[in-house]
This record gives structure tokens, C-alpha cells and sequence, in this order.
């Protein structure tokens, strides 16, 4: 068997109904938010099933304060770069706060630009029973649809904040409600963001098509992290469900620093890291070549 570069062995491409049989064969649905060619390469080659390419870049990749800020044509941008880093994970693009909730035919159109312009295999959208028709009509068109419901962080001005949802009785109800109405409406998977682990826990146990938690507990379909929080790229404290899984900003900044030192000690370029004239070309201009060095040096 062929292994990979990355020490994987092949694997056939993800596709919606490779998730739903990961959910009835009860094995763990994998992904990764993020933004770039190079980390979506990575992601990829590690096996991840699919790619979100989350708003939440428009924090960790365009220094955003939220996710609102963030355009079309920002997000068509990143999920093109996306696409030309993976070979077998699916990718799903994040629709931009204002993209999809002014009307249902601007919805329509801007989600099929992610399929038509950016590559992108399906659209994710936040809100539940409120988007029902939404999600309906852009199936309708075609593109595949995951619903977003819990902690929507483009509602955060509506919640006061980003808070962990469904506390109450009521507000469990809606929350099923609501992911109720996202599946019949023919959304291929549901996103539990920010909620007790027993109500992602129902809510996954009532669905037939899989869940994506994001700090929901162990008992979703699927998992999925901000590339950015599991790197520990992010300098901000960290949301009590991130696990790092490495110390990426120590490593980076450990890094730029030795390489500043080794130019101020000019370690670097070193002579095996240059590039030289042949040895003729050398001896025919060697004067001038020994003047220059000594002017540089
Ligand atoms: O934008 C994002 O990264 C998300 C998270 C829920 C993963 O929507």
C-alpha cells in the first residue's frame, strides 16, 4: 500500500454519505475550521473528513473583533484557497453574516457562489427553525446545506454575548425545535455550538442525519476545532472546550527570534546557503568580488 508524504495511507473522497455512515456505524466524524491553502493541506493529509471554512478567520486569519465584519468576497477568497490544498476532505463554506439573512432569494444566490466561484462542496448557515425555508430553497438548488444552531456567533448581539445556550427547559425545547425543523428542511448535518453535553446528546440521539459539536460534549456525530485554537496559534485565552494540541505560537515566535538573532550575528545566510558563480566566472572577477565583501562586511 502507498503511504503518503505525511505517512497516511489513501483514501477515496469524503462526500455527504460518507458522513452519514459514519454516524450509523457510530465512528467519530472529524473536521477543522480554517482558512488557508497551507493548513488545509495539512488537515487533509491528517485524514480530517471535512474542512469548514468558518467566518471565525475573519478573528484568526483578518484580525476581525467578530465575525461580522467579514465579506462574500473575503470568505469565496479563503474557501478558494482551501479547495487547492485538499484532495479528499469535503469542504463546507461558512455564509457571511448579511449573505443569507435580508432575503431568501439573496441566500439562494450567494450560497450557490460558493459551490459555482470558490469550489465549495455545501454551505453552513446559523440559525434554526427561522431558517427552515432557507435551507429548503438552497437544496432545492442544489447545494447541500449544514445547519448551525446553540451558540450562533452572529447572533451575538441578540444573545448579549457568546453564552453557552439551552440552560432551560424552554430553551432546550427550541433548540430541538430547531434541529428538528433544520433536518426536515434537508440540511445533511446539524452543528451543536455552546451547549450542555446532555441536550447535544438528545438532540444527536432524536436526528438522523449527524451532529457536529463544538462545545457540545462527547456524544455528537462529529467533532470540530478552530485550526487556530487546537495550533494554540491564538494568543487569547482559550474557550473552556479547546483542547491545544500544540503550543504554535511559542514555536513561531521561538522561531522568528532565532532567525533575527542569526542574522544579527550574521549566522544566516551561511556560505552552504548560497548560491555561487562557477569557479571560472569566480576567478575572472575575483577583485571585484573580493571588494564587494569587504564593503558589506
Ligand atoms: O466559524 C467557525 O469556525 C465556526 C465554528 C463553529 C467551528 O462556525
Amino acid at each position: 500500500m502507498k503511504i503518503t508524504a505525511f505517512g497516511q495511507a489513501p483514501r477515496s473522497k469524503v462526500r455527504i454519505s460518507t458522513l452519514q455512515e459514519k454516524k450509523l456505524r457510530h465512528e467519530v466524524i472529524s473536521s477543522v475550521s480554517l482558512g488557508d491553502f497551507a493548513s488545509a493541506r495539512l488537515a487533509d493529509e491528517a485524514g480530517i473528513d471535512f474542512i469548514l471554512v468558518g467566518d471565525s478567520l475573519a478573528m484568526t486569519l483578518l484580525g476581525y473583533e467578530s465575525t461580522l465584519p467579514v465579506t462574500m468576497d473575503e470568505m469565496l477568497h479563503h474557501t478558494r484557497a482551501v479547495r487547492r490544498g485538499v484532495k479528499y476532505a469535503m469542504v463546507v463554506a461558512d455564509m457571511p453574516f448579511g449573505s443569507y439573512q435580508v432575503s431568501v432569494e439573496e441566500g439562494v444566490k450567494n450560497a450557490a457562489r460558493f459551490m459555482k466561484d470558490a469550489g465549495a462542496e455545501a454551505v453552513k448557515v446559523e440559525g434554526g427553525e427561522k431558517r427552515a425555508e432557507l435551507v429548503r430553497r438552497i437544496v432545492e438548488a442544489e447545494v447541500p446545506v449544514m445547519g448551525h444552531i446553540g451558540l450562533t456567533p452572529q447572533s451575538v448581539n441578540l444573545m448579549s454575548g457568546y453564552k453557552v445556550q439551552g440552560k432551560t427547559i424552554e430553551a432546550v425545547e427550541n433548540l430541538m425545535r430547531d434541529a428538528v425543523a433544520l433536518e426536515r428542511a434537508g440540511a445533511f448535518a446539524v452543528l451543536l455550538e455552546g451547549v450542555p453535553r446532555e441536550v447535544a446528546a438528545m438532540i444527536t440521539g432524536e436526528l438522523s442525519v449527524p451532529t457536529i459539536g463544538i462545545g457540545a460534549g462527547p456524544d455528537c456525530d462529529g467533532q470540530i476545532l478552530v485550526f487556530h485554537d487546537l495550533m494554540g496559534l491564538s494568543t487569547e485565552p482559550s474557550a473552556k472546550f479547546v483542547r491545544k494540541y500544540a503550543d504554535g505560537a511559542s514555536i513561531a515566535a521561538a522561531a522568528v527570534r532565532a532567525y533575527k538573532a542569526d542574522l544579527e550575528s550574521r549566522q544566516f545566510p551561511s556560505d552552504g546557503e548560497s548560491y555561487h558563480l562557477p569557479k571560472e566566472a569566480q576567478l575572472a572577477l575575483a577583485p571585484g568580488l573580493t571588494r564587494k565583501r569587504e564593503m558589506l562586511h
